[in-house]
Parts: C-alpha cells; sequence; structure tokens
C-alpha cells in the first residue's frame, strides 16, 4: 500500500542498504525534489552524505541562509556552500542570448560541482565517495528530451553521469525517480522537511539568470532581488503565494522616467509575473486582486530607489512561456 509513511521506511532501507558504508554526494539546490533526497538520506546514511549547495549570485534574497539553516542547521546535514557568484557572473559578462546563458550558466555549474566533488573525494580521508545523488522525478525523466526543461542542479544522466569530467566516476542514486511530485511532497512532509519548503512554487536552475533579460549583471540581480522578495512577502501575506504555482519579478534593462518628490527619477522597469497551473505545460495568468497589485508595486517602486515604474504580466501560456527567456 502507497503511504508516505511506508515509502519513507521502504526507501530508507532499500539506500542503507545499496550504498553500504560507502560515501554520497548530492548537489543540494534548495528545492523540493533535492531537498526530499537530502532528507531521506540522512536518514538511511547521516555522516556518509555531504550535500553541495552551489550560490551561483543568481538566486533569491537569503536562499542561501535558508538553505543552510534549515539543513545544515537544524538537521545536522553536513552541507559545503561554495560561493561562486563571481565565477557565474565573470561568465556570464557580454551574454545576452537566453539559450546561450543558460549553457554558461549549466557548465559553470557543473564545473564548480565538479571541482567541490574533487575536494570531497580527497579530504575523505581514503573514503572514496562512490556515489552522486539527485533529485530526479519521474516527469524529469519523460521530459529530459526537451531541452528547453533542464532541470534545475541536475546533471544529466543517461550514460552515468554525462557532463561531469572522467575522473569523478560516480554511480548514480536517484530514490525519486519513480514518484510524481505531489507524492514527493507528501514523503518530504513525512520525513520532517518544514512546510514551507515542500510547497515552495519552482525555481528554474538558471534563477534570475533568465530573469534578468539580455545581459546579466550584478547590479541587475541586486536589484530584482529586492523587488522579487517584495513580491513573494505580499503573496504570502494575501495568502495568494499558494493559489499560484509559480510567480517571480523579471528584470527589464530598459529605463522609464518617473518622480519622487520634486524629482524626476529615470530608472529601471521590473515586471511581475503569476501564473496559475497544474502542468506548467500551459499555464494562465494569475487573476490577482488590482490591490494586492498595487501594494506589490507601490513598495518596490517606494523601496527600491533603482526602479520607477511596475508592470504586470498578463500573458498566458501558450503563446508566451512562463518564464520570459
Ligand atoms: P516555460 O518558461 O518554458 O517554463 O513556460 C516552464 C517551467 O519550466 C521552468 N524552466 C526551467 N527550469 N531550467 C529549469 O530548471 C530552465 O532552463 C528552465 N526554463 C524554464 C519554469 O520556471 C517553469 O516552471
Amino acid at each position: 500500500e502507497w503511504t508516505p509513511d511506508n515509502i519513507a521506511d521502504m526507501r530508507i532501507a532499500q539506500l542503507k542498504e545499496q550504498i553500504g558504508d560507502k560515501q554520497v554526494l548530492l548537489g543540494l539546490s534548495g528545492g523540493v525534489d533535492s531537498s526530499v533526497v537530502a532528507a531521506l538520506l540522512h536518514k538511511a546514511i547521516g555522516d556518509q552524505l555531504t550535500c553541495v549547495f552551489v550560490d551561483n549570485g543568481l538566486l533569491r534574497l537569503h536562499e542561501g541562509d535558508q538553505v543552510m539553516q534549515v539543513f545544515a542547521e537544524n538537521m545536522g546535514v553536513k552541507v559545503i556552500r561554495v560561493d561562486a557568484e563571481d565565477l557565474f557572473l565573470n561568465a556570464l559578462a557580454g551574454e545576452s542570448d537566453p539559450e546561450k546563458k543558460r549553457k554558461i550558466i549549466g557548465k559553470t555549474f557543473i564545473d564548480v560541482f565538479a571541482n567541490s566533488a574533487r575536494e570531497v573525494s580527497e579530504q575523505s580521508d581514503g573514503k572514496v565517495v562512490e556515489f552522486l545523488a539527485q533529485g530526479t522525478i519521474y516527469p524529469d525523466v519523460i521530459e529530459s528530451a526537451k531541452s528547453h526543461q533542464g532541470k534545475a542542479h541536475v546533471i544529466k544522466s543517461h550514460h552515468n553521469v554525462g557532463g561531469l569530467p572522467d575522473d569523478l566516476a560516480f554511480k548514480l542514486i536517484e530514490p525519486l525517480r519513480d514518484l510524481f511530485k505531489d507524492e514527493v511532497r507528501k514523503l518530504g512532509i513525512t520525513l520532517g522537511l518544514p512546510a514551507k519548503m515542500i510547497y515552495r512554487h519552482p525555481f528554474p536552475g538558471p534563477g534570475l539568470g533568465v530573469r534578468i533579460l539580455g545581459e546579466v549583471k550584478k547590479e541587475y540581480a541586486d536589484i530584482l532581488r529586492l523587488a522579487d522578495a517584495i513580491f513573494m512577502q505580499e503573496l504570502e501575506r494575501s495568502g495568494w503565494y499558494d493559489k499560484t504555482a509559480q510567480a517571480f519579478a523579471v528584470f527589464q534593462p530598459i529605463k522609464s522616467v518617473g518622480v519622487v518628490g520634486d524629482g524626476r527619477r529615470y530608472a529601471w522597469v521590473i515586471a511581475l509575473r503569476a501564473v496559475e497551473t497544474v502542468d506548467f505545460m500551459t499555464a494562465r495568468f494569475a487573476h490577482l486582486p488590482y490591490e494586492l497589485i498595487e501594494t506589490v508595486s507601490n513598495r518596490i517602486m517606494n523601496e527600491i530607489a533603482e526602479v520607477s515604474r511596475v508592470t504586470y504580466d498578463v500573458s498566458s501560456k501558450p503563446p508566451a512561456t512562463i518564464e520570459w527567456e
């Protein structure tokens, strides 16, 4: 019988058996799937698990601190946090094509991850890291043929972890490979992960990199992070976070005139995007109350001096996509 409790106990027992006394490495993104894998593995093998969390400078506000708090501080999971902001931003400098940006981010992620993997292997005094765990879920297996849907921090796995250099020949562990998202969420709750983490909206692997239109700059990312955080706060406060499938702010590298006090302000434009969808293949723009949009828009323009105008995206998918790039 399928109950989250049964599944959890069975998977933990299987993982113990499969892994034995070997070391396991996991790329932790902070998303639901890799978080549930971390919780499962932590229960199964404790200290034999090392997680790598890559801060690529394209995360939401305080994202890295939150991941460290939940996993390292509260759960006692071994997490290595890699500060790779400069590396990612330097790699992205001058590039404005969306697909090329995705490729650069994906490649840089693999480079950083491979480096940490090598370090962990070298430092685990003789105990070789034999396994790499991933939060692949059933829809990823089906969708993996599609180029645009590359999943956050999953290193494509068809022929034993393609993408990683040859000297890092890990065996793969994918304990969620036959589960759907709602099953993964139930499992996460059973494992004691905070509901706030389990019911979060999906966040794309390239992160703010595809929500800053065109060339990515630190200045833009910092502004976008603040605007996005205000939007998230107000969605949560109003109860609309749970009524939308995905919501975020987008940075538009165009300037618009505004007026502040006696002065004229010539500053950036932020778009708000919120959608309702079940499968993410089609989506309707969320019919947020005007009062909510008004609160968010006023707060963004009042609290962020570099923003002079806020727009709401009323495009549904198709023909638009959910992300702007
Ligand atoms: P689109 O924009 O294609 O988005 O309507 C559909 C869903 O996929 C997510 N998405 C991505 N996720 N890497 C990811 O991990 C990507 O490159 C990527 N592009 C889009 C998007 O956030 C939405 O949930």
